[in-house]
């Protein structure tokens, strides 16, 4: 049995674990997010009942605690001690039944836990409340791994980073595509389950400006940890500028030959699924490429997205992974040429010329099969491409990051 101390203890390392679940990639070492840092309405008023409730434990624990040490101190058997009674051992006298002691112990916790109930239920219809002002209504897809934010009404998606205003609410409709997801950002206070054949409402208020974290919260595959994203919250005059410009923008023809070679390769082979706004091709249950350009990260939010190579070091807090024998951070080069090497699970195909298992329909028999070998020249060009689609005037990197590093400012 544990003792009250050590089940304190415990929960107390329980709360720090949680609080700071850790997140793998950052541009200055190693990120914390803590849920208790609130940046939203919802999360403070989820968080005041999580004081309140703790505020209540606490006291129940010292009370509780107290009694028995008390109890324990003054009544115990000292060397010595002579029986109470004439022939009796040393066990104190025995009694049942004392009706104000009963009353007590049913009716303070049932006090406690009505209390609670009701700082809860007002919780919930605060978290609940659709305010009449919502900014924006934007359809949250989670696919085995990466998630798709899909603005309906303004006729544009975007992958793996949503974008929202500062200080208004956006209403997120939270649903999975294959399997069981679950949408979180927690310095935001959102958590939805992302289900297939569902759809979850979430709605969400940015206090500040700022990048913050977010990843999938339930097992979902291979890369379910790889899982990640970032919601991008902007001042509302530059949000409208990005929304503007992202209903606008429309690829075109690059006049520069190697991404017009890029353009070129792309076409060929990548917008069978991806799409891009002004091009032909893609599907919606791909990730929409149309100003990849301007997104921080790729692959999902694991690696940060620069268009020099140079820029990115374990040092700075990137992440590396093993490129045969020597680790260093994937560049969108390596993502391309070999993504699921870059995130276990990845199911786009490899442009390494590396072999994969197809199923014959004929003998219906797996057999080796190579995937396409795009040239070196050519894999840069398509990033060379990819990078150079970008909405004018808009650049991500000088917003700050959410963290414990930096949240309290
Ligand atoms: Cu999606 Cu875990």
């Amino acid at each position: 049995m544990l003792k009250p101390f050590q089940l304190f203890m415990f929960g107390l390392v329980s709360l720090a674990t949680v609080a700071h679940a850790q997140q793998p990639q950052g541009s200055s070492g190693e990120r914390l997010i803590n849920i208790l840092d609130s940046q939203a309405k919802t999360t403070q008023d989820i968080n005041l009942l999580l004081w309140v409730a703790g505020a209540f434990s606490l006291l129940v624990l010292l009370v509780t605690g107290g009694a028995l040490w008390w109890v324990v101190q003054k009544y115990k058997v000292r060397p010595g001690d002579k029986p109470t009674r004439p022939g009796a051992s040393n066990e104190p006298a025995q009694f049942h039944g004392n009706n104000t002691l009963e009353v007590a112990l049913i009716g303070v916790p049932v006090l406690i836990v009505s209390v609670l109930s009701v700082f809860t239920a007002l919780a919930l219809a605060k978290v609940n409340e659709k305010p009449a002002n919502i900014a924006e209504t934007i359809q949250v897809n989670g696919w085995q791994f990466w998630w798709d934010f899909d603005y309906e009404k303004q006729g544009f998606r975007n992958s793996n980073e949503l974008v929202i205003p500062v200080g208004l609410p956006v209403e997120l409709k939270v649903s999975g595509k294959d399997v069981i997801h679950s949408f979180g950002v927690s310095n935001l206070g959102g958590r939805r389950d992302a289900l297939p054949g569902q759809t979850n409402k979430l709605i969400l208020t940015a206090a500040k400006p700022g990048i913050y974290y977010g990843q999938c919260f339930e097992l979902c595959g291979a890369s379910h940890a790889n899982m990640l994203f970032r919601v991008v919250a902007l001042p509302q005059a530059q949000y409208n500028e990005w929304v503007s410009k992202a209903k606008a923008f429309q690829a075109g023809t690059p006049s520069d030959p190697e991404l017009a070679q890029g353009q070129k390769v792309f076409q060929a082979n990548c917008s069978g699924c991806h799409a891009v706004k002004g091009q032909q091709g893609g599907a919606p249950s791909f990730p929409d490429l149309s100003f990849f350009g301007n997104r921080t990260t790729f692959a999902a939010g694991i690696y940060r997205n620069v268009e020099n190579a140079s820029e990115l070091s374990a040092d700075k807090g990137d992440r590396t992974i093993d490129f045969d024998g020597t680790r260093r951070p994937a560049t969108l080069e390596d993502w391309i040429r070999n993504s699921a090497h870059v995130k276990p699970g990845s199911l786009m195909p490899a442009f390494d010329g590396s072999m994969h298992k197809v199923k014959n329909a004929d003998t219906g028999k797996w057999e080796d099969v190579p995937y396409t070998k795009l040239s070196d020249s050519d894999i840069t060009a398509v990033a060379k491409y990819l990078h150079s689609l970008k909405l004018d005037g808009i650049d991500f990197k000088s917003i700050p990051e959410i963290t414990t590093e930096n949240s309290s400012q």
